[in-house]
């Protein structure tokens, strides 16, 4: 069964049926103000943070799922029959549905009882409200008598609250309504100075701001009252559950259309204006309304529909490519960068998967997203860079999430996950390589956000090194503390308490369990950190690469297992990830770091590796996490084996790190296999498969069920995930091999043979480069030669001259 189709010229997936297998989403908004919005307009919107400045309500786990959202209602005055162009929640069959999902906004237009109705939900650039423009053209014979409903569900801010503390939260709410507009203040008469508001450009016959009115006794949003009576109540909410409905009656002509435009917005006055007049009750709205004025004005709403097309234009045009593959073509040219901007905005906080109350931004996590965002905005990639160092502790660890309204650690979730210091040197060296700035290693910065205790940032980068160097186990191998990248390997956990948290929870001291993982990636970082080094203090490099060189040895030592890398010792000091173990005898993780940092390319042992992936972890359907799968709970190993066999970190194939074996396979030259691996998880080559994938076919998803699920090849949690940078960095820099270096643009592909070659155009440090690779010799790796420009460059690097904006290169494989 087919839901949709891509729509490549105009940078859209167009999905034909209302009742898709999930709820297929986008985000609307790139900047301050969020949303979260779905094929049939579910959804929610927030203000910098999903948990603490949440707009409106969002009902997760629903039955039937995503309900509430952003929902208009339709009446036909003449007959009294009602329902819903975007098809949700009325649920009533609509003669055409289409919902185009495009960048930063969405469009759901349908056609019921011959009227057509066409909703475009976008943020402006720059503005922290969305706009709704509505359209209803009558298709009939005769005149239409309509009469148009809006409606949202407002949240009391925080969100976590809002869901549980009924006992207050049924008496706080409070609304203001002026000129048609519907203003949530709740809880502004105290601490807050921001409010909500829900306007409208049609001069409105009544509005309902109570939702119990609204709805009618014991009724869903499926039928309620006002609108089946077709006439608002004028309710004004005190307490309760404040709404925001306007009714607008339209009456149009045969063939006539007409525009409604609705907008939502968030607002903040200063502390000493938050009342007009001062000393009273009521809303100051002196900045507010000229904002509204101006986006209820159909054309202006237009030009900043138009400003928004032309950012994500030049945000894609940054780097496109042509290849042989349709596939990988649409998701590097559009959708992959689209999903690398989501995570880089929300890292793992607001999606259909994630409730917007569990997590902050995660040091691990975002670091590893700016791996394929920091091309588009450098210059935000840098404020992030700063903002999470700022979280590090002076040991060189790190809170493992901070909070993005108030950028400081979190104090629940803590500290000790010891990879996560490594992967600050990997997301700042990913900005080394894009922008040339050298100048952000000498931004000062706090520990622990402690005014007065700034070093430069370099100097965290040292920390991040030495905190791995003074926290080595038994082996030599680095302690895996809390966890790794890992979550779920719970090594110093032994949590037999039911609902006590894996990752949070320490019942060892973990002195002994470590991880071949951070082994891996140290030695990755340290090369990095040499690297850079090298650029100001030569020893400080050496000392660096011997650093390296010494784990390195350590992994050849404790880590190699005979056919592939060990994973990890338990607390008992028991290999995990070894043909030794029962069950989990060979993990993805520590194959595709061990190899990306170089270990074993010279000795075979990196290819005998690749081959254990292949015979044991590769499915068609992606290469999954570990074998065999845990089939029970196993107390010294936590959380990975708390989920059913095949599921998530217990054998799912857990796409994050499958790019890390496609990096790897290039690094041995097999650009088949590389490939290959990169298609089993692309989303848009498994469309086709829709009915079993059942995630959105634009956005890589998190986990795809592995082999030992009943539900193999059945994706979960899409959208926000380290998939989507990895597999970004991963096609663009390694298989397509244009890969960003310290001086220049290295040129490197590993691709199909057959592949006759492709074109790639890149924008980078100012200068673009048009690149054609050829492949006339049929290789899968392997530069003969570059010439830019007419003349050939024995290093094959690409420099920007800082003189010529534009550059012809042409690459010969061979
Ligand atoms: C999930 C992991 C995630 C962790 C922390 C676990 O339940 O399986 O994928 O990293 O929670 O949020
Ligand atoms: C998702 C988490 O966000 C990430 O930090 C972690 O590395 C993976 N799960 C694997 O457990």
């Amino acid at each position: 069964m087919r839901y949709g189709h891509f729509d490549d010229q105009h940078r859209e997936y167009v999905i034909t049926r209302p009742d898709t297998p999930l709820p297929w989403i986008n985000y609307l908004g790139c900047e301050a103000y969020f949303g979260i919005i779905s094929n049939t307009a579910g959804g929610y919107s927030f203000y910098r943070d999903a948990r603490l400045r949440r707009l409106t309500r969002y009902r997760y786990n629903n039955a039937p799922f995503d309900f509430g959202g952003r929902y208009l209602y339709l009446r036909d005055n003449a007959t009294g029959t009602f329902w819903s162009p975007s098809w949700q929640p009325t649920r009533t069959p609509l003669d055409q549905y289409q919902c185009r999902h495009g960048l930063g906004y969405t469009t759901i237009a349908s056609n019921c009882k011959k009227v057509e109705a066409e909703t475009c939900y976008f943020v402006p650039l720059g503005e922290n409200l969305e706009i709704w423009r509505c359209r209803v053209t009558n298709r009939r014979q005769k005149p239409a008598k309509l009469s148009l409903f809006s409606s949202i569900e407002f949240c009391l801010w925080d969100a976590q609250d809002d869901a549980t503390n009924f006992q207050r939260n049924f008496s706080t709410g409070q609304v203001e309504i002026e000129d048609a507009v519907i203003y949530h203040k709740t809880e502004y008469r105290e601490r807050r100075n921001h409010f909500a508001y829900f306007a409208c450009s049609a001069k409105p016959a009544g509005f309902d701001t109570q939702r119990d009115t609204f709805l009618g006794p014991y009724r869903s949003w499926d039928n309620p009252a006002a609108v089946e009576r077709g006439k608002s109540f004028n309710s004004v909410a005190h307490g309760w559950a404040p709404i925001g409905s306007h009714h607008i009656k339209l009456s149009l002509k045969p063939g006539e259309t007409k525009e409604v435009i609705f907008l939502l917005g968030y607002h903040e006055n200063p502390v000493d204006q938050k009342f007009d007049p001062p000393g009273s009750q009521t809303l100051n709205k002196k900045t507010v309304k000229p904002v509204i004025a101006k986006y209820l004005d159909g054309k202006n709403a237009e030009a900043a529909f138009q400003k928004l097309r032309e950012y994500w234009d030049g945000l894609l045009g940054i780097y496109q490519v042509n290849s042989p593959d349709p596939h990988a073509n649409r998701m590097v040219n559009i959708w992959n960068a689209y999903q690398c901007m989501a995570t880089f905005n929300m890292s793992r906080s607001a999606s259909f998967y994630e409730s917007g109350i569990g997590r902050g931004l995660g040091f691990r996590d975002s670091n590893q997203d700016l791996l394929g965002f920091v091309h588009m905005v450098p210059a935000r990639a840098r404020e992030r860079i700063l903002d999470l160092s700022a979280t590090q502790f002076k040991t060189g660890g790190a809170f493992h999430q901070y909070q993005p309204l108030t950028k400081r650690g979190n104090n629940d979730i803590g500290s000790g996950f010891n990879d996560d210091p490594h992967w600050l040197i990997l997301g700042v060296a990913a900005y080394l390589k894009e922008t040339g700035d050298w100048s952000i290693l000498d931004e000062p910065v706090q520990f622990e956000n402690e005014p007065g205790s700034e070093q430069p940032l370099y100097e965290h980068l040292r920390r991040s090194i030495s905190y791995t160097l003074e926290r080595l186990g038994p082996h030599g191998l680095p302690l895996i503390g809390r966890a790794d990248w890992n979550d779920c390997l719970n090594l110093n956990c032994f949590s037999d308490t039911p609902g006590q948290s894996f990752q949070t929870t320490t019942n060892k001291e973990g002195k002994v369990a470590e991880s071949v993982f951070i082994a891996g990636l140290f030695v990755l970082a340290a090369k990095e950190l040499a690297a850079i080094a090298a650029m100001r203090n030569p020893d400080e490099a050496k000392h660096y690469l011997a650093e390296a060189a010494k784990m390195e040895k350590t992994i050849y030592d404790h880590g190699w297992d005979g056919e592939w890398f060990v994973r990890a010792y338990d607390d008992f000091g028991r290999p995990v990830g070894s043909k030794v173990c029962d069950e989990g005898k060979i993990f993805i993780e520590s194959q595709g770091m061990c190899i990306m940092a170089g270990i074993g390319l010279n000795d075979g042992k990196a290819k005998q590796a690749l081959e254990s992936v292949n015979k044991h972890l590769a499915t068609r359907h992606g290469i999954v996490l570990q074998q065999p799968a845990f089939s029970k709970y196993h107390l010294h190993l936590g959380e990975i084996s708390s989920y059913p066999p095949g599921y998530k970190e217990n054998a799912g194939i857990f796409c994050h790190n499958n790019p890390w074996i496609i990096i790897a396979e290039t690094m041995v030259g097999n650009g088949r296999r590389a490939f290959d691996y990169y298609t089993r998880i692309n989303p848009s080559a498994r469309e086709k498969i829709g009915d079993l994938h059942r995630c959105e076919p634009y956005v890589f998803a998190q986990m795809i069920a592995g082999k030992d699920a009943p539900t193999h090849g059945e994706a979960k949690n899409s959208w926000l995930t380290g998939t989507a940078a990895w597999t970004y960095y991963t096609f663009t820099q390694w298989i397509l091999g244009i890969r960003t270096g310290y001086e220049g643009l290295i040129i490197d592909p590993c691709i199909p043979a057959k592949w006759a070659g492709f074109k790639v155009s890149r924008l980078y440090r100012g200068e673009r480069f048009d690149i054609e690779v050829r492949n006339p010799n049929a290789v899968m790796k392997g530069v003969r030669r570059v010439v830019v420009d007419g003349v050939e460059v024995p290093d094959r690097l690409l420099r920007p001259t800082g003189k010529q904006p534009h550059h012809s290169v042409v690459v010969e494989m061979g």
